[in-house]
């Protein structure tokens, strides 16, 4: 309580002035030339490190030695065999910020560059997520020794598939508290409202082979699929929508059958992800399951099977704070970390770079995107814990 009070002069300071960065001119440097230096040699370090999911330990260790450089206590806190969070903080370990992005990447790894011309950094993860985590540590540099002390850092692994390295920060027996959280992900330096929920699923069709010249002596699993998928197809155009997110969509992402033209298909499957704009993943579920319930009977009175597994990881559709004044807003349709922290907290999501080109093989971004990104970062983080303090002073 008293750190707060002591606190609020100060963050009042440092709001004038990070507000007062924006108003230089177009065209003037938007770092000193030292800290634009320094920006993109850790964004380089980052990028030429290859993280792809379960293989964080290089660029998490090469990361935690860079932090305890600039005089951060780092914890790595062990995640599963050779995988590590990355927490870092100045004197204090509990913090009214915590900024937080993840280490990980998607396949493959694509090397580095850096067009000096263009102005362009490229290759995977320059955009997602090593840009929001070279920018956020710049940009916490820039601050106020008093504000610095009240900022702590999360590097998380395993965003980029079940989100484990997230989940395992939520569960930590060390977890530290924290008021207000940062996420990094792509958002083109807007500020996310929102995204929309996942559920996955498989589909497994249990035929009986036979030769294709007696088919009535084989059940046909492709026959069954097809027939299946058409329905899900039908329901696609019938899923709950809202204004916030928009359509409920489905990808049948990946559909296998058969073995052979003149062999009746014993087996065929089909994965799918539905990305939910309204609603829960239960409701998602009753809907599909209703689809496919005369095409399972169907099959089960022939003596074969129609199975439906879910991922156990769905969630509806995710709100997220963006109640800063000065940032466009946003909502996605991809998934974040963002469910995965578990807790009261006033969340939320920026960072530079597009989506559109962050699993490519030409993700890329321009360096000024991600010097905007620091200074953008800064104004969130004086802006969000000056607007908590103030919420805290009205109670
Ligand atoms: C870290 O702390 C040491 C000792 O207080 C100081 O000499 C050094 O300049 C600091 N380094 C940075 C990057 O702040
Ligand atoms: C760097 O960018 C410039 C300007 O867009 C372009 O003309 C040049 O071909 C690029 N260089 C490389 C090596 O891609
Ligand atoms: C949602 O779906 C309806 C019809 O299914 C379509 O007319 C509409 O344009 C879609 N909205 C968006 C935002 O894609
Ligand atoms: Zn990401």
């Amino acid at each position: 309580m008293l750190g707060t009070i002591l606190l609020l002069p100060l963050a009042l300071v440092a709001h004038v002035s990070a507000t007062q960065t924006r108003l230089s001119s177009p065209d003037a440097p938007l770092l000193p030339g030292s800290t634009s230096d320094e920006l993109v040699y850790l964004h380089r370090k980052l990028v030429e490190i290859e993280s792809i999911t379960n293989n964080e330990n290089d660029v998490g260790q090469w990361l935690a030695s860079y932090l305890r450089n600039k005089n951060f206590t780092v914890e790595l806190q062990q995640v599963g065999d050779k995988r590590y969070n990355v927490f870092a903080y100045g004197k204090k370990r509990d913090t009214t910020v915590l900024l937080t992005s993840h280490i990980d990447t998607v396949p493959p790894y694509w090397p580095y560059y850096y067009n000096e011309t263009s102005g362009v950094i490229g290759g995977r993860g320059s955009v997602d997520a090593k840009a929001s985590v070279a920018a956020m540590i710049i940009a916490v540099h820039g601050l106020t020794e008093q504000m610095q002390q009240d900022l702590s850092l999360l590097f998380v692994i395993g965003e980029e598939a079940i989100g484990d390295g997230m989940r395992a920060f939520s569960d930590w027996n060390k977890r530290p508290t924290n008021d207000i959280v940062i996420f990094g992900e792509p958002t083109e330096a807007k500020l996310v409202c929102g995204h929309k929920g996942i559920l996955t699923a498989d589909l497994k069709v249990t035929g009986k082979a036979a030769h294709s010249g007696y088919p009535w002596l084989g059940v046909s699993a492709n026959d069954v699929i097809v027939v299946a998928l058409s329905k899900l197809l039908e329901l696609r155009e019938h899923l709950p929508w809202s204004e916030k997110y928009g359509n409920t969509t489905m990808n049948l992402g990946r559909v296998e059958g058969g073995v052979a033209a003149n062999v009746v298909a014993e087996t065929a499957s089909a994965s799918l992800a539905v990305r939910i704009a309204a609603g829960g993943p239960k409701a998602i579920q009753g809907l599909v399951t209703n689809a496919l319930k005369d095409v399972k009977a169907s099959v089960e009175e022939q003596g074969g099977e129609l199975d439906i597994s879910w991922s156990s990881t769905g969630y509806g559709p995710v709100d997220i704070d963006c109640d800063v004044k000065g940032f466009e807003k946003l909502t996605v349709n991809y998934g974040t970390d963002v469910p995965h922290l578990t807790g009261d907290y006033k969340k939320y999501l920026y960072g530079p770079g597009s989506i559109f080109v962050a699993h490519s093989d030409h993700e890329a971004l321009k360096k000024k995107e991600l010097e905007q990104a620091v200074l953008d970062y800064r104004r969130l983080i004086v802006e969000t814990s000056f607007m908590h303090n103030q919420e805290r002073q009205d109670l």
